[in-house]
């Protein structure tokens, strides 16, 4: 009903009560009054010390409206029928607000140049070197560490740079090396297809990190494959066997004395938006699938023609570790294998688990400070 007009922003009040924010340029972004009054940040109504929200929106009375809106100095004003006035800084209103600022993620395949590798005591002592290691994982899935002690335990100092580990059944930190009597293929020699672990588990672990202890042993070559990237040439493909590993859960599974993880998942699930975002492959944990005939021979098609592509030498990193590499990787997305164990001699692994959300939070805290050139 009203118009002012302040600085470059010109503001509009609609018969509804809908604040209408022009900048120029973009397009107006409209506020409905249950919005505005919800999201009123002042400390009545948010907490002062992390902006949790105060007020409850179930209590708003239906028909809140604003009495009155201005804009001063950078700030639109709004008073409110009970009374209450609120402040809102232009800048943050005018946001897009429901985005991330982390960059997007980055397909990779045998020949890309991946940052790093990253030097352990560099990560330890600078931010820069631990942002930039960081934001790998982020857009690529993955990053080599060098230099960390070649002793048993020491990758808790490397997942306490940026989390925590996730302990699991498996203990805070497993041991892979060839074992006389394994629970699990892991433990034998033989080569092991690219997977993602643990997709038995719900919520599926979001980090893997790989220690290298000990690699006298001959072959056992650690590979790496992009999942998004596997994914996304499946989709050019055969994009019906695309949307049938979208949109198809089938059940995992984990089950030795004392243990029976179950869970169900598609291959590839995607966000809301249908944007992929998470790669669950590991063939020895799938159930046997309980589809009816015509949807098992499709399945198959597209289930066996995703794995094809996940060893396509065009598409596989081959890394020999050394003792004191370590590699952080997306476990949603990256997928890891080894070639055969060719020769006997002590290859000692040791792996932990993490969340992503750790890792991004202290991406984004580190992001932050760089670009206000001050300290974490
Ligand atoms: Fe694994
Ligand atoms: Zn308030």
């Amino acid at each position: 009903v009203g118009v002012s007009a302040a600085s470059a922003v010109r503001v509009r009040v609609d018969a509804g009560g809908t604040v209408e924010l022009d900048a120029g340029g973009a397009p107006a972004r409209r506020l409905i009054p249950l919005w505005l009054r919800e999201n009123c940040p002042c400390p009545e109504c948010a907490h002062p010390g992390g902006g949790q929200r105060i007020v409850d929106v179930t209590e708003l009375p239906d028909d809140v409206r604003p009495a009155a809106v201005s804009v001063e100095g950078g700030e639109l004003a709004v008073e409110w029928g009970d009374g209450h006035r609120s402040r809102y800084p232009l800048a943050d209103l005018l946001a897009s607000d429901v985005g991330d600022d982390l960059p997007p993620a980055e397909l990779w395949d045998a020949a890309t140049v991946l940052p790093g590798p990253f030097a352990a005591a560099a990560l330890a002592a600078d931010t820069a070197q631990l942002r930039a290691c960081l934001e790998s994982v982020h857009r690529f899935g993955c990053a080599l560490v060098h230099g960390a002690p070649a002793r048993a335990g020491a990758l808790e100092d490397v997942v306490a740079l940026f989390g925590h580990v996730r302990e699991t059944n498996y203990g805070r930190l497993f041991d892979v090396r060839a074992q006389a009597d394994p629970a699990n293929l892991a433990y034998t020699g033989r080569a092991l297809g690219p997977h993602t672990d643990n997709p038995y588990r719900d919520p599926t672990p979001g980090l893997q990190l790989l220690h290298c202890i000990s690699a006298d042993a001959g072959g056992g070559e650690t590979t790496l494959v992009d999942g998004f990237a596997v994914a996304e040439l499946l989709e050019r493909a055969d994009p019906d066997g695309y949307r049938l590993l979208a949109g198809t859960e089938i059940g995992f599974r984990y089950h030795a004395p004392g243990v029976d993880l179950r869970s169900r998942f598609p291959v590839l699930r995607l966000d809301a938006g249908g944007v992929l975002a998470e790669v669950r492959w590991n063939t020895r944990s799938c159930r046997p699938f309980g589809f009816e005939p015509g949807l098992a021979e499709a399945y198959y098609r597209a289930y066996r023609g995703f794995g094809r592509l996940t060893a396509d030498p065009l598409l596989v990193r081959r890394l020999a570790l050394r003792p004191g590499d370590v590699i952080v990787m997306d476990n949603l997305r990256v997928l890891h294998g080894r070639t055969e164990i060719s020769a006997p001699g002590d290859r000692h692994l040791q792996g932990c688990y993490a969340d992503r959300d750790g890792l991004r939070s202290r991406l984004r805290t580190l992001r932050r400070a760089e670009h206000e050139g001050g300290h974490p």
